[in-house]
């Protein structure tokens, strides 16, 4: 193996669902800046987002619909890269109803259980791999998110179910669970400098992560360096879940 052709991925695809913002967006500029084609999704028209989709191509997607799913992965043939980014979550103990809990569970389990069995064909063709996005919340709940730290800590494992049943297909199968990063989900609570004080007394390496150190996880799993781990998920947290 080349080591310094390692992250070449000129003449790749990859598609990041939930890459119009956060991490999925920091994700898709560092593939693009590697050389692939990059594709993400978003829930609304690209132009109702302030983020610049110019190097990407964009698709209108939610993981709600099953046959918009479907509808999505039919469009491609070959994908070398599927990053599953997508991901929601309900405040306020809206997620101890059961229209709350079902639907962050349908959001962000059953949305990407199906993600990736419809992609599976073109993932095939290129004996390609999957990273789903969980959260360190699926080592230790978010408190006052039962219906998020469930679906993250289902996350997980279905990686490894994925991964354990799709390994003799040539398909790999990864996850991510970062801890605490500004981005728009989380705006609730990294907005001020007293949550950030609050976080880095707590934390083992003493701030917040950065998109960036998500995106570069990426590009390794994604990567012929790590051509023989499958089923597992790396903890990007600064260690707050130890
Ligand atoms: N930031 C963190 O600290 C952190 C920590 C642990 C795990 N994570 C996970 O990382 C992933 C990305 O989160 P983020 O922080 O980057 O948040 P974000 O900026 O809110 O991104 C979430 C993405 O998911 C999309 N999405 C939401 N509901 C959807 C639906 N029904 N169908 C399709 N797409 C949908 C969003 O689309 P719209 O832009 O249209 O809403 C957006 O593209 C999530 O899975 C999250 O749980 C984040």
């Amino acid at each position: 193996m080349n080591i310094n052709q390692a992250f070449d991925f000129s003449d790749k695809t990859v598609v990041i669902t939930g890459g119009s913002d956060g991490l999925g967006y920091g994700m898709a500029q560092a593939f693009q800046g590697a050389g692939a084609s990059v594709h993400v999704t978003g829930t609304k028209p690209a132009d109702q987002y302030d983020r610049d989709y110019s190097q990407l191509s964009f698709h209108q997607l939610d993981v709600m619909h099953t046959e918009q799913i479907a509808a999505f992965a039919e469009s491609f043939k070959e994908v070398d890269v599927l990053v599953n980014s997508v991901g929601a979550v309900l405040y306020k103990k809206q997620e101890f109803s059961r229209a709350g809990f079902e639907k962050i569970l349908t959001i962000n389990l059953v949305g990407i259980m199906d993600l990736c069995t419809s992609f599976l064909p073109a993932i095939m063709a290129t004996q390609g791999s999957i990273i789903n996005i969980d959260s360190a919340a699926s080592i230790r709940p978010s408190s006052g998110v039962p219906a998020y730290s469930a679906s993250k800590a289902g996350l997980k494992h279905l990686t490894k179910a994925l991964a354990q049943r799709w390994g003799r297909k040539g398909v790999r199968v990864n996850g991510i669970s970062p801890g605490l990063i500004p981005t728009k989900m989380t705006a609730n609570q990294t907005s001020s400098s007293e949550q950030e004080e609050q976080f880095a007394r707590m934390c083992p390496l003493g701030r917040f992560g950065k998109i960036d150190e998500v995106a570069g996880s990426a590009l390794f799993l994604a990567s012929p360096l790590a051509s023989y781990i499958t089923g597992h998920s790396m903890v990007i947290d600064g260690g707050i879940s130890i």
